[in-house]
This record gives C-alpha cells, sequence and structure tokens, in this order.
C-alpha cells in the first residue's frame, strides 16, 4: 500500500473520530500518530486502517481502547528533576508574594506532575494557599490522576527524582504501599480539581499564576501549537510563568514575543508585563 493511501486512511479515521466522539486529533503531529496507529493496529489485529475505522464506529468498546494510543501516558514524579528544583528554587520565591494561587497542570496524564507539585508546595509551606487544575483529554488518565495510585515498582525512581528536585522530606511520608501499589496522601489532592479539558478546542482557564503543559505540545503540529499557547498566554496573569517539556520550546510559536525566558535550560519562561 502506497503512503499516500495511508494517510488518506488516517485522514478519514481522525473526521471520523472527530464527527463520532468529538475528539479531534486532526492537527496532531502525522508522524506521532502514524506511530501510535502502528501499535493501535496490531492491538485490534487490523491490516488498516480502514479497518480500524470500522470497528471504532462499530464496537462500543473499541474507541475507548483507540484513546488510549492516541494519548501518550508515559510520565513520572518528579519527571526531569531540575525543571522542579528551578521551579522551587527561581518561581516559587516570586509565587510567595501572592495571597492566593492558581496553577495548571496542562496534559496531567495520570497525575504524577500534579502529585509532584502538590508535594513541592506542602514543602514550601504553599499547599493552603494554592489551587491546582490537572485537566487532561484522556478520562481514564483522570480516574488514574484521581485515585493517584502507581506501581510499586516505580518507587525507588520516584524517590531518586524527588531529593534530585531538592526534596526536603522523605516520599515516603506522602504514600502508603499496598497490594504492589503506592497510595498517595488522598489529603495532597485537597486543593486539587481535575476535570476534563482539551488544549485543541476548549476555552480558557483564568488568572493563572503558573502553567505546566509538558511534553504535550510535541504531539501536535505547529499550528496546533500555536493555538494551545495563545490559550496558555490568555489563561496567565502579566509576569506569570509558563514551563514546557525539556524538548519543547516556544522559540518557534507565534506568542514567543509574548514571553522572555526565565530559566531557559529547564524551559521556564515568564509572560511579559505588557502582554
Ligand atoms: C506524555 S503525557 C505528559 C504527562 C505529564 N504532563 C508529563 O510531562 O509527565 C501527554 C498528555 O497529554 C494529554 N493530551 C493529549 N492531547 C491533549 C489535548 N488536546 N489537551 C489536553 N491534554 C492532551 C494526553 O492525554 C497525555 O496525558
Amino acid at each position: 500500500m502506497t503512503d499516500r493511501i495511508i494517510d488518506l486512511e488516517i485522514k478519514l479515521l481522525l473526521e471520523a473520530v472527530f464527527e463520532q466522539f468529538h475528539y479531534d486529533f486532526r492537527g496532531y503531529s502525522m508522524a506521532s500518530i502514524k506511530r501510535r496507529l502502528r501499535q493501535a493496529l496490531t492491538h485490534f489485529r487490523c491490516e488498516t486502517v480502514s479497518q480500524l475505522q470500522g470497528r471504532v464506529l462499530h464496537e462500543a468498546d473499541a474507541f475507548p481502547q483507540l484513546l488510549s494510543y492516541l494519548t501518550v501516558q508515559v510520565s513520572e514524579l518528579f519527571r526531569d528533576p531540575t525543571y522542579f528544583k528551578a521551579l522551587r528554587e527561581q518561581v516559587l520565591p516570586h509565587l510567595r508574594t501572592y495571597p492566593s494561587l492558581k496553577i495548571w497542570v496542562a496534559g496531567c496524564g495520570d497525575g504524577e506532575e500534579v502529585y509532584s507539585l502538590a508535594i513541592m508546595l506542602r514543602e514550601e509551606g504553599l499547599e493552603d494557599r494554592t489551587l491546582i487544575y490537572g485537566t487532561d483529554v484522556n478520562p481514564k488518565a483522570l480516574r488514574k490522576a484521581e485515585a493517584g495510585v502507581y506501581a510499586v515498582d516505580r518507587i525507588p525512581l520516584f524517590t531518586r527524582n524527588h531529593q534530585l528536585a531538592g526534596g526536603k522530606s522523605s516520599l515516603s511520608d506522602y504514600y502508603t504501599a499496598a497490594y504492589g501499589g503506592a497510595a498517595f496522601d488522598k489529603s495532597l489532592t485537597r486543593n486539587v480539581v481535575f476535570s476534563d479539558h482539551s488544549l485543541v478546542s476548549d476555552a480558557v482557564f483564568a488568572e493563572m499564576h503558573l502553567i505546566s503543559c509538558r511534553n504535550v505540545l510535541i504531539y501536535f503540529d505547529r499550528q496546533l501549537q500555536n493555538r494551545a499557547v495563545e490559550l496558555m498566554k490568555e489563561s496567565l496573569i502579566r509576569r506569570g510563568f509558563l514551563g514546557l517539556g525539556s524538548r519543547e520550546t516556544l522559540r518557534f510559536t507565534e506568542h514567543a514575543e509574548a514571553f522572555t525566558d526565565f530559566a531557559k535550560d529547564v524551559r521556564i519562561y515568564q509572560k511579559r508585563g505588557d502582554q
């Protein structure tokens, strides 16, 4: 089969998913969609994307499964510890000057990034004045995030990351291990709201002091990156902060001018005061 036919089938599948399920993957990077669909074809034992389209339209449980392939859930607690260390040491001193704080974790996946921030805010004495919004398009991921239970064999990595991120306590203070899982303390999400939100199609969350949107833009094409960054720009207060993933940058987006580099090596930007 030619690449042109495969591209056409993918286009039709994404159109069908949008029409039928209102999830819009049409502006995602084609290279990443192709990679994800290759895995989905194996899982569904389909020869072609057109066959997969038939399954998704006619079998009730097929779309939720496909959604898990289309949205990548890889994450860690304190993923890229130097990012969290920079937040703690460079951004929090600014945020501390506000009487109340709002943080948005856009594309929070299974919640690891939210728990990392909640732990850091508790360690820094800012937990009580902060509201965190954790949003994602994948409802299964949001349910996992709400549950806050992670495989216990991930704990050594999480513990190492927490220490490298400047952790001031022992990670074991925040979870209870039981039945092969580590259940994070429910009190950590006292000031957290998890909700369904798409950077592709939904509206602004207003008055944020910090937005952490890591490893999400990487899946979008240039136009969609522009849309998402514009949304985040509109959501931030003046001089609010935006943190991206280690392989992401604002440099090529239309809104780069609205921000200054704050901690360049860890991709933390600050919205300019005149924006
Ligand atoms: C690789 S995970 C990143 C998780 C976490 N932010 C991190 O860096 O460890 C990417 C997340 O983006 C979410 N996502 C994909 N498209 C999205 C969209 N349009 N709006 C919001 N989240 C989206 C996926 O469901 C997935 O949970």
